[in-house]
């Protein structure tokens, strides 16, 4: 949702719509690298955003990033998507198991989610095999690490190509 000059297929300069894409994190996220590393790999928040943001080069969208302990500030980042995010990336993290708000602000919102984990939750404890979120998303990538992310982004940017 920002103008840029761009050359188009038949070599004239026109200003297109960028999409932009929100990579949205929920709680401990910040940790990533130090935090169970058997788990979630290795790769620090930052590390899995600066791929996102090269992934999206080469698809032609902007990614910006937001992360948030709090579940109210992670609600407040949804409704505020509208109108500014074309779709999210959205890793609820143990709030995909809890968050009625968080998947009534999804539910609330026009601009499309998907739903990623770096685990594979249903490999794990029994509780984290129920997201609350999910059902509200257009669909749920998990288990492939910091690759969970960058195949959300390419799934939110088809999905988003082919409604145009
Ligand atoms: C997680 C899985 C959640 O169960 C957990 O609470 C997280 C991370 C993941 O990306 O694998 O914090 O969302």
């Amino acid at each position: 949702m920002a103008l840029e000059n761009c050359i188009d297929e038949t070599g004239n300069w026109r200003l297109v719509d960028t999409m932009k894409i929100l990579a949205l994190n929920g709680p401990n996220l910040d940790k990533l690298g130090e935090r169970e590393p058997d788990v979630y790999g290795s790769a620090r928040l930052n590390d899995i955003v600066a791929l996102l943001k090269e992934r999206g080069k080469v698809l032609g969208v902007d990614v910006d990033s937001y992360q948030s302990n709090e579940e109210g500030e992670l609600v407040s980042k949804i409704a505020a998507a509208a109108g500014v995010f074309n779709g999210i990336i959205f890793n609820p993290a143990a709030y995909t198991h809890t968050s009625i708000a968080l998947r009534d602000a999804v539910a609330a919102s026009p601009v499309p989610c998907v739903e990623v984990h770096l685990s594979n939750v249903h490999a794990r404890e029994e509780f984290r095999h129920k997201s609350l979120t999910a059902g509200v998303c257009i669909g749920q990538i998990m288990g492939f690490g910091a690759q969970s992310y960058l195949l959300g982004l390419e799934a939110i940017v088809e999905h988003l190509r082919k409604q145009n």
